[in-house]
């Protein structure tokens, strides 16, 4: 168990709460169903009138809105080569001042969106497990707009004013149906930032949808929310166990919960109880010149353009991880670094990957 001594301030979240004055949606964003992507309206998000404002994007995307300047809340989740991720459309603008108005980037063209460019993603694992499949990965999310010391934050379809993060977002996959086609997930979450991410996109059919892919514990980033053994430089696809639900472990045989303090007792320092990675199995590995053919070109902030691909670049990543990446010996003062300088809970338990 690692402890964590911090004077963060969660803005995120703490943002997010402030902003609801008890107006919410006649309908919340979770409860609209749009079974595939043809049957999406321009915006998934038509309220008007609402502390939010309007949906910063569109849902209808295609071979004109795709590129660097993109606004599409629309997502695809397929695969290891073939995943978007949420992020800031606003180069430069951290995750806390843009969650409600992030917008997809994807790993392919043809989706309508921001393509990530070549050395964006790190490693990555995506697991399968009976209820969700899971994405953990390393990033280099200065690519994706944000900032590079961003802690980051917590997306999904629920948000304090129930009409998601970002506002009208919606998750599409091919890999919970038979016939190939897209389908909508209604059960997803996205922590994003700290260098890292892990998403996970719940099955529709399974009973527990909601409980694998529930936000309760937003502040406490990816060790706690989707524990893995994901490292820099490698690239596979598993098959693995369910994890627990999020915050509920076991102490002396007893099955217990966890919950978040409440933000006014200031930021969380400890957490009782250290996460199990669930066993995995069956991976398959490839390298990321093999599975990222469609990235652009990383050329600054103005324009990389939707055309041309440097696949070889995304290869930059390391082949030094040990272990779980930088390993608990080899770099402590990472840890204290972080916690000196402010960053949230988030970006340290992120890290924790490192130390654990
Ligand atoms: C692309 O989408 C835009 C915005 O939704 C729409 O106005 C336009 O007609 C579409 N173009 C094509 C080629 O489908
Ligand atoms: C998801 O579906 C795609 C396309 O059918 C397939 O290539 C991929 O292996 C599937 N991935 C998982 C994790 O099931």
């Amino acid at each position: 168990m690692f402890s964590l001594s911090l004077s963060a301030v969660f803005l995120a979240a703490s943002l997010a709460r402030a902003q609801v004055t008890g107006t919410f949606p006649p309908t919340p964003l979770y409860s609209k169903h749009f079974p595939h992507p043809t049957d999406l309206p321009e915006k998934v998000d038509t309220d008007q009138g609402l502390i939010r404002g309007t949906q910063f994007g569109y849902n209808i995307c295609n071979s004109t809105t795709e590129g660097p300047t993109s606004l599409c809340q629309t997502s695809y989740v397929n695969g290891i080569e073939d995943f978007c991720l949420w992020s800031t459309p606003t180069e430069g603008k951290p995750i806390s001042e843009t969650e409600g108005e992030t917008v997809a980037y994807c790993s392919k063209k043809g989706y309508g969106t921001r393509v990530m460019p070549a050395g964006t993603i790190k490693g990555l694992q995506v697991i399968k497990t009976p209820s969700y499949i899971s994405y953990v990965g390393f990033i280099d999310q200065t690519l994706l707009g944000l900032p590079a010391d961003d802690f980051g934050g917590e997306l999904d379809p629920h948000g304090a004013d129930l009409r998601g993060n970002p506002m009208g977002g919606v998750v599409y996959s091919k890999n919970f149906t038979s016939d190939g086609l897209p389908t909508q997930v209604p059960d997803w979450n996205l922590f994003i930032g700290g260098g890292g991410f892990c998403m996970k996109i719940c099955d529709p059919a399974d009973p527990n949808a909601a409980r694998y892919c529930e936000n309760r514990l937003d502040r406490i980033g990816c060790a706690y929310n989707l524990p893995s053994n994901a490292q820099t430089g490698t690239f596979e696809v598993c098959e693995g166990d369910n994890m627990e639900f999020p915050g509920v472990y076991t102490s002396n045989g007893a099955t217990l919960t966890y919950a978040q303090p409440a933000e006014s007792l200031g930021p969380i320092t400890t957490v009782p109880y250290t996460p199990v990675v669930p066993s995995s199995s069956n991976c398959v590995t490839y390298t990321s010149a093999q599975i990222y053919t469609d990235l652009v070109a990383p050329s600054g902030a103005t324009s990389s353009g939707a055309s041309g691909s440097a696949p070889t670049a995304a290869g930059q990543s390391t082949s030094t991880a040990t272990g779980r990446g930088a390993g608990s010996t080899d770099s402590p003062n990472d840890a204290s670094a972080l916690a000196v300088s402010g960053i949230s809970l988030l970006g340290v338990v992120f890290a924790s990957l490192f130390f654990s």
